[in-house]
């Protein structure tokens, strides 16, 4: 048997940050995230089964290249799930990817590559096995596989507000899959634009696993956790309520937290860098002169986020040409919102 899967899927920005984890990629803390529209990977499996074969046949092409240090760590992968799935062992795969925005412009494409091969690999089970889920249970379970792979990717199946991990007052809410936020979400919120200022495009001095690892020791660690489980019961309310206010005031306390963590880690780390501050000082004064509800947010790494309704494009477009284009590399950005998710490509080409 053999045929090919292809899934398209996005990156997310989290508005409340998962940063600690435990166990197999457990998270230590709740998170809400915003998936977006326009980054996203397509994942190409092609896939057929060998029955005399012991163990998973991969290769694997990143922007039709071969790619050494990624077929590596997906085959590791693979490896993992075959306890889960051990049909996977019989698979020979031919993996081939590609981002819709540039390699190394500091987006974290773990997100949208992890979530794209774990629906792609789901798929392809589905039709080896002839044992097919219903809706519900396929994105749960491809958000579970996607989370063994990148913590932030299991938020990526879905479209709109997500939450991924344990959270009081939702039972529905888990640590090992992600679900999308059903509460009803306030017009403002349903349309926001993400503009992502590209800072620094090099590979981060600090990875994010490294980073998990090291709030295992942070002394701030326990309060930090509580904070998240706080903000994410919080940021349901406000984006019922349309309240920007605190929205802002929430979305940008995370992203400097999130940054104060890594600083207080033991070694501490920075991650920070002059233009990133400069484009923080900006963005409050433009707010403070205009009152446009605009706000940055941050990833683990120096490039910056702006979050702001879609009804303020033009005003900040230009802020970012008139003043925040010059703290960036190549004078990047990428303009981008909230997006509905991921898409099957049936069109196999
Ligand atoms: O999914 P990971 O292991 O790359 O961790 C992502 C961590 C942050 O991007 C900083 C926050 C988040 O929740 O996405």
């Amino acid at each position: 048997m053999q045929g090919k899967m292809t899934w398209e899927s996005p990156s997310n920005i989290a508005l409340v940050k998962y940063w600690g984890k435990y166990g197999d990629q457990l998270p230590q803390n709740p998170s809400l995230s915003m998936t977006l529209h326009k980054a996203l990977t397509t994942t190409s499996i092609h896939y057929s089964n060998n029955y005399n074969q012991e163990e998973v046949k991969l290769s694997f092409l990143f922007d039709d290249q071969p790619n050494a240090d990624f077929e590596k760590r997906l085959f590791h992968y693979l490896v993992r799930l075959t306890d889960r799935y051990p049909l996977i062992s019989r698979l020979r795969l031919e993996v081939s990817s590609r981002n819709t925005f540039p390699h190394s412009s500091g987006i974290a494409s773990s997100a949208s590559a992890f979530s794209a091969l774990a629906l792609g690999l789901l798929s392809v089970i589905e039709e080896v096995s002839g044992e097919k889920r219903n809706t519900d249970s396929f994105f749960q379970e491809a958000s579970n596989l996607a989370r063994m792979g990148s913590g932030s990717a299991s938020r990526s199946v879905y479209g709109g507000y997500v939450v991924w991990g344990k959270t009081d007052g939702f039972p529905k809410y888990s640590n090992s899959t992600a679900h999308p936020v059903t509460t009803a979400i306030h017009p403002v919120f349903q349309e926001m634009h993400d503009s992502i200022l590209i800072v620094n495009a090099a590979t981060k001095k600090v990875g994010s696993s490294a980073g998990h690892g090291l709030m295992n020791t942070n002394p701030f660690a326990k309060v930090r956790y509580q904070q998240a489980e706080q903000h994410v019961i919080e940021m349901h309310q406000v984006l019922t309520n349309g309240d920007l206010e605190r929205f802002i005031q929430i979305v940008e306390q995370e992203a400097l937290t999130l940054h104060a963590l890594m600083m207080a880690s033991q070694p501490g780390y920075l991650l920070l860098e002059g233009g990133t501050l400069a484009i923080i000082d900006r963005v409050k004064q433009f707010r403070n002169d205009t009152k446009i509800p605009l706000c940055f947010t941050l990833d683990a790494g120096p490039n910056v986020h702006l979050l702001y309704p879609a009804s303020y494009k033009a005003e900040i477009d230009d802020l970012i040409k008139r003043e925040l284009l010059l703290f960036c590399t190549s004078n990047h950005f990428l303009d981008d919102g909230i997006g509905h998710g991921p898409t099957k490509v049936t069109n196999q080409g």
